[in-house]
């Protein structure tokens, strides 16, 4: 677990409150299936599961110890998940989707949600990491355009938002192709729902 001190936002001035409040960075349970399906519901809507990189997650399982949830006082704010994928015959992994809920952001939360699933990733030996999103966003991470220009995914995205880090120097080199799914298949409907 990563304990963070983390504002809140004063209801009535919708500033930052003064007193800081715990926030937790922690492996996802089922019980906040609903919370984070809630969640990415109300921040990315149903076109979330029609994106490419949906392609590469659906009917799986996300990669073991990193799909994490950000708890503020036992409330589920912020999901990111990663998946294993196969990045041009270089083994990797997929972010996203990464969601703070709409009155929690700007506090960091996704920011410790990004460095708490990185730090991770790396812990357990994996070597790079991809995903779709703005670069705006995503640079302050090291991610980069130029990393992930030989990769391929496996349907329309916006090739300026295809973005690649490199956890060990030199993982992306030779990688070069298409994107394609390597998790672990999910269970039952009901197991695949909880995943
Ligand atoms: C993107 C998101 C996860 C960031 O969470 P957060 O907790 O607000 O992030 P942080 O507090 O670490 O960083 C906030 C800063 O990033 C900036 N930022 C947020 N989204 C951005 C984007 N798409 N592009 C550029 N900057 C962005 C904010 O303006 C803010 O800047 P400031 O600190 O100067 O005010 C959150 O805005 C969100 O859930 N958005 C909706 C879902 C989404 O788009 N997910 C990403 C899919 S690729």
């Amino acid at each position: 677990m990563t304990f963070l001190a983390a504002q809140t936002r004063d209801r009535k001035s919708d500033r930052p409150a003064a007193v800081a409040s715990p926030l937790v960075i922690r492996e996802e349970t089922r019980g906040d299936f609903a919370a984070r399906e809630a969640l990415l519901n109300a921040a990315l809507g149903p076109a979330r599961f029609e994106k490419t990189s949906e392609r590469l997650r659906e009917g799986r399982k996300p990669a073991r110890g990193l799909a994490l949830a950000a708890s503020l006082n036992g409330k589920v704010v912020g999901t990111v998940r990663l998946w294993h994928i196969d990045a041009g015959r270089a083994p990797a992994l997929l972010l996203g989707p990464l969601a703070v809920s709409a009155e929690h952001r700007s506090l960091g939360i996704g920011a410790a949600l990004m460095r708490s699933a990185l730090r991770r990733a790396r812990m357990r030996g994996h070597k790079a990491v991809l995903l779709v999103g703005d670069a705006a966003y995503y640079e302050r991470f090291g991610f980069s355009r130029a990393r992930a220009v030989a990769l391929e995914m496996p349907g329309p995205v916006d090739d300026s938002r295809f973005l690649a880090l490199e956890l060990a120097p030199g993982a992306l080199g030779r990688a070069a192709g298409k994107v394609t799914p390597a998790c672990e298949f999910a269970g039952a409907p009901a197991l695949r729902m909880a995943a």
